[in-house]
């Protein structure tokens, strides 16, 4: 069996290069975690959440699946955001997308996959939603774009509507959902708009998210 040792040789050359900075980074952080922002993304190997944001050990919560999907039925999911918003107090729960979502692009398509085909119909869902204005796009590859934004901006509505993001926000609990989307060709993020401070803010945040032209 192939043990990976360079992955371990990797590590504690990392774990060296972080001590030489600041000697205390890992004593501190064995004292408890504290971040403040909760970040629900793709598992695609391409869009790690602390690297892309330049953000140290300690400084997300993070909960990676296909597609970034947020299904109230997903006891894992919803217990990610439970623990973050109601032990750890995040003030922010980033939804994030990335463009070339391979699980996007398989929802698109309509052949079927296996076990997987369960967990896409929640993305089929949103194409069928919003069907009309993504026929209106001709362009193939500006579609499903646009298809994954539109599932970034349902995935936040989803996150503002669970029991948990409900009741920190009657309880006056300071927390705000976002909904980003990643490029992968550039590094770059971009903000679609989905900003969402408390329930008066989610019935005209998604009215301007789901206008924007992709
Ligand atoms: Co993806």
């Amino acid at each position: 069996m192939r043990l990976l040792p360079e992955l371990f040789e990797k590590n504690r050359e990392w774990a060296a290069s972080v001590l030489k900075e600041d000697p205390s980074f890992f004593a501190d952080l064995a004292k408890g975690q504290k971040p403040e922002i909760l970040w629900i993304g793709c598992a695609d190997s391409r869009v790690p959440a602390n690297q892309i944001i330049g953000l140290k050990p300690g400084d997300v919560f993070v909960h990676r699946n296909i597609a970034n999907v947020v299904v109230h039925s997903d006891f894992n999911c919803q217990s990610v955001i439970e623990y973050a918003v109601s032990q750890l107090k995040v003030k922010h729960i980033i939804v994030c997308g990335h463009y070339g979502c391979g699980g996007v692009k398989a929802a698109s398509e309509n052949h079927h996959v296996g076990l997987i085909d369960g967990w896409l119909r929640h993305i089929r869902d949103v194409r069928q939603k919003h069907d009309s204005d993504l026929q209106d796009i001709l362009d193939d590859g500006e579609r499903f774009d646009r298809l994954c934004e539109l599932n970034v901006v349902e995935q936040a509505l989803n996150v503002c509507h669970s029991t948990v993001v409900q009741s920190a926000w009657e309880s006056k609990q300071e927390l705000a959902v976002h909904g980003w989307i990643y490029s992968i060709s550039d590094g770059l993020l971009k903000d679609l708009k989905v900003t969402i401070g408390g329930p008066e803010d989610i019935a005209s945040a998604y009215r301007v998210a789901v206008a924007q032209v992709a």
